[in-house]
């Protein structure tokens, strides 16, 4: 039997397949299932700044004639954010006790100051490790791509200031030259990087002229994206990558070992067919690493990443020399 063993979040992981942040990591019973059937690591549902924002300002805008005088804002701002960071230390203590594999806290960070509190916080409650689900939509036209970027370095040595846990971020592609920045990120001190969070995405219904939500879950190719990042990233990056966002296959997990990632990430795979799909894709790649011949991991991970490959590969973007006479 082949050796699925890897690493990332500075950890030693027994399997390259990791439960990515979900409402599923956010219930222990989940958590021990998705640890029995063998996940790598489980990065529990990230805790968000925003969410405790909105609870504040829902309990603000109640119609409760015991609402706080303006004087007790701070006092209420306080209980809030005391109560969820309660909640989630009790998740990574739950969650210690029914997995045996490392369990990584995940935070959402707005703004790089609370966030360090949060940290410490979270690993004196025995986090294994802990990822910064980082990002800015970077939709305001009077904002610039540095201040932007000054964010993600801004949390990232702020963090790593306080806690000895590895830190590692789970970013987004909405970088002008994200080549720079991962290359840099890599070199702060962090322990991984994971490319790419999906968001919520909006719709449109044509019928009701409205906005509406996409798919939730993942589904398609939409694992081709972070692939090709992957594949262009590793050889520039100094610490190691995971991929995730459509990870739904066995198979698919085995092109971002090959694009250069040390793990992957799923979470949508996991709603669909529940935590036992993690054990399928473990035996899975152990067969394909068997018929390949291939004992370890090391062996063929980044085999087709842009250090091997030529740039063309990895980085044309138009199809008309190679699809010029495309039809159907
Ligand atoms: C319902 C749901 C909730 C999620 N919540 C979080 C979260 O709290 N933090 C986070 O970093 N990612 C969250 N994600 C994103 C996943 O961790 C993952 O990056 C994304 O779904 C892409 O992987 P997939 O294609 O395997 O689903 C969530 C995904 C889903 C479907």
């Amino acid at each position: 039997m082949a050796n699925l063993s890897t690493r990332f979040f500075g950890l030693d992981l027994k399997s390259p397949i990791i439960a990515g942040s979900s409402s599923l990591t956010a219930k222990v019973d989940q958590i021990e299932k998705i640890a029995k059937a063998g996940a790598g690591a489980v990065v529990l549902k990230s805790l968000f700044e925003e969410e405790i924002h909105l609870q504040f300002e829902a309990e603000l805008n109640s119609p409760n004639e015991l609402a706080p005088d303006p004087e007790y804002f701070d006092y209420f701002d306080y209980v809030i954010k005391e109560e969820s960071l309660k909640r989630y230390l009790q998740l990574i203590t739950d969650a210690k006790k029914v997995a045996d594999i490392p369990v990584v806290a995940s935070v959402n960070c707005t703004t790089s100051t609370e966030w360090v509190q949060f940290a410490r916080k979270i690993e004196e409650a025995g986090a294994d490790a802990l990822e910064l689900n980082l990002f800015i939509v970077p939709s305001n036209e009077n904002r610039s791509h540095t201040a932007n970027e000054h964010f993600y370095f801004d949390t990232v040595q702020k963090v790593l200031q306080v806690v000895h846990i590895p830190v590692s971020v789970k970013i987004s592609h909405y970088f002008s030259n994200l080549a720079k920045v991962v290359s840099e990120l890599s070199q702060t001190g962090i322990a991984g990087i994971t490319l790419f969070n999906r968001f919520y995405s909006p719709d449109i219904d044509i019928d009701a002229e409205d906005l509406v939500t996409s798919e939730i879950l993942s589904s398609g190719n939409e694992y081709l994206l972070p692939l090709r990042w992957t594949g262009i990233l590793s050889p520039k990056s100094a610490c190691p990558l995971a991929g995730t966002t459509g990870v739904l296959t066995a198979e698919t997990a085995i092109k971002f070992l090959l694009a250069g990632a040390n793990a992957v990430q799923v979470a949508s795979v996991i709603y669909e067919k529940g935590p036992g799909v993690i054990e399928k894709f473990n035996t899975a790649i152990s067969q394909w690493m068997d018929q390949k011949g291939y004992q370890t991991i090391d062996e063929f991970k980044g085999k087709l990443s842009l250090k091997t490959k030529e740039i063309d590969a990895w980085e044309r973007v138009q199809f008309m020399n190679y699809f010029g006479g495309f039809s159907y």
